[in-house]
C-alpha cells in the first residue's frame, strides 16, 4: 500500500519558516552593526547558552568538531598519547584525537548505545591522556561510572564530554557540560539547537581552562598580534550567534515536542508484537536520565530491507552509523579492526533512526509504525 504523504527523517525548513521574521530581524541587526566575527552578538549568545545549560564557562567556536579539538589542544595532547573514545559515534570524536597525532583507543558500547564503562576501565593505560564519552542521540552516557574510572586512585584523567547531540540532556537533574572537565557542543543544522551553517561551543568548569580555550580559538593570543600558544582560527560567526539566540528561546518547546514524539513511538510500538517477536528493540531510556531525543533509534532485524521498504513508502530513515570508527580506513594505523568490539558491530548492523523533528505531526508516527508492522508481516 503506498503512502500519500512523504514523511522525512528531518525537516529543518518548517522550523525556520515559523521563525522567519525573528531570524530576519536578528540577522539584519548584525549586518547593520558591521561586527561579523565574535563581537557583541557572540558574547550575548555565550551568556544565553550559559544561562540555559548552567555551565560554568561557555566559549563559542566555529564547529562541534573544533569544540572537540580545542580541549585536547588545551591539554597538550599529541604524539604518544592515547585518548579513549567510543567507536559508535560520528567521525569527529575520534578524528579530533588523530588530528593532533594522538591515538584514539576505541571502546565498546552498552545497551544505551553509549560508551560502555566496563570496557572503558579495561582500556585505561599509563598512556591514557583523556576520555571522550559521547552523549549519543540525546541521552547522556553513564557519567557517574565514567568519572569514577577517570578519577580512580590518584589519577585525574581529563574528561571531555561530546555533547554535540545532547544539549539539555541531564542525569538526576544535572545537565551535561557540568560533569566533565570540558564539553563540546555542535550547532550543525540538524542538532536540537541548529544554526544555519557551522557553529560550536565549549564549556568548561574552571576559569583557567576557559582562558586557554579563548586563546586557542584565536591563534593562541589574548592580545592581538602577541601569541602565547599555538592555536587555530575557530571563531563563531556573529550571524550564526544571532540565529542561535532566536532559536534558543524556543529550544525548550522543541525539546518537549521531541519528547512527545518519542513517547508516542514507544506507545505505538508497544501496541504491536514486534518486540515480543524480537524484530524491533526500542531505544533504552535509563530512569533518571533526561533524554532530549536528537534521534529515535531502534534496532531491527533485516534492517536494510526495512529501510528500502520505508523509502518506497516515502518514509525517511537513516543509519547512524553504518561503519563504526574502529573499522574505518582513516583509523587503520591504530591497529583497531573488525572483530574487536562485538556490541558495536551488532549495532552497526541493526540500528535505524526514524523520522524525528519537533514539528513532526504525531499522526504521522502511526503511518511509520504501521509500515514497519506491514514489513514484518511478510
Ligand atoms: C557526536 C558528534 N560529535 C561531533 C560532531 C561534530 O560537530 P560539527 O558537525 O558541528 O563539527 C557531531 C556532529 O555531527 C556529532 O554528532
Amino acid at each position: 500500500m503506498s503512502n500519500p504523504i512523504s514523511i522525512p527523517l528531518i525537516n529543518v525548513s518548517e522550523q525556520n519558516a515559523a521563525l522567519r521574521e525573528e531570524i530576519q530581524t536578528a540577522v539584519m541587526s548584525v549586518i547593520d552593526s558591521g561586527a561579523f566575527v565574535l563581537g557583541p552578538e557572540v558574547t550575548k549568545f555565550e551568556a544565553d547558552f550559559q544561562a540555559y545549560t548552567q555551565v560554568k564557562h561557555a566559549i563559542s567556536c566555529a564547529s562541534g568538531t573544533d569544540a572537540l579539538l580545542l580541549p585536547l589542544m588545551a591539554e597538550n595532547i599529541g604524539h604518544g598519547d592515547e585518548v579513549l573514545v567510543p567507536s559508535f559515534t560520528f567521525y569527529a570524536t575520534a578524528g579530533s584525537v588523530s588530528r593532533l597525532g594522538a591515538t584514539p583507543i576505541f571502546v565498546d558500547s552498552d545497551a544505551t548505545y553509549n560508551m560502555c564503562p566496563t570496557d572503558l576501565a579495561r582500556k585505561i593505560t599509563s598512556k591514557t591522556k583523556a576520555i571522550i564519552p559521547v552523549h549519543l542521540f540525546g541521552q547522556m552516557a553513564d557519567m557517574k561510572k565514567i568519572l569514577e574510572i577517570a578519577h580512580a586512585g590518584n589519577r585525574k584523567i581529563p574528561v571531555v564530554e561530546d555533547a554535540a547531540q545532547s544539549m539539555g540532556a541531564a542525569i538526576d537533574g544535572k545537565q551535561c557540560g557540568l560533569w566533565g572537565d570540558y564539553s563540546a557542543y555542535s550547532f550543525y543544522p540538524t542538532k536540537n539547537l541548529g544554526a544555519m551553517g557551522d557553529a560550536g561551543m565549549n564549556a568548561t568548569l574552571t576559569e583557567e581552562h576557559a582562558e586557554r580555550l579563548k586563546m586557542l580559538r584565536v591563534h593562541g593570543s589574548k592580545v592581538r598580534y602577541y601569541h602565547e600558544l599555538v592555536g587555530v582560527n575557530s571563531r563563531l560567526d556573529s550571524i550564526q550567534a544571532a540565529i542561535l539566540r532566536v532559536k534558543l528561546k524556543h529550544l525548550k518547546t522543541f525539546e518537549q515536542n521531541r519528547g512527545r514524539i518519542a513517547e508516542q513511538y514507544t506507545k505505538l510500538f508497544t501496541q504491536t508484537d514486534l518486540m515480543k517477536r524480537e524484530l524491533v528493540h526500542l531505544p533504552i531510556h535509563v530512569a533518571g536520565r533526561h533524554h532530549v531525543w536528537n534521534q529515535y533509534t531502534v534496532r531491527v532485524k533485516n534492517r536494510d530491507a526495512l529501510r528500502k521498504f520505508l523509502a518506497d513508502r516515502k518514509i525517511g530513515s537513516e543509519i547512524y552509523y553504518p561503519l563504526a570508527m574502529h573499522e574505518q580506513k582513516a583509523f587503520a594505523s591504530t591497529g583497531a579492526k573488525r572483530g574487536d568490539l562485538p556490541f558495536v558491530e551488532k549495532l552497526e548492523a541493526e540500528v535505524l533512526s526514524l523520522p524525528m523533528f519537533p514539528e513532526l505531526p504525531l499522526a504521522h508516527l502511526e503511518i511509520v509504525v504501521q509500515a514497519i508492522v506491514e514489513f514484518y508481516k511478510n
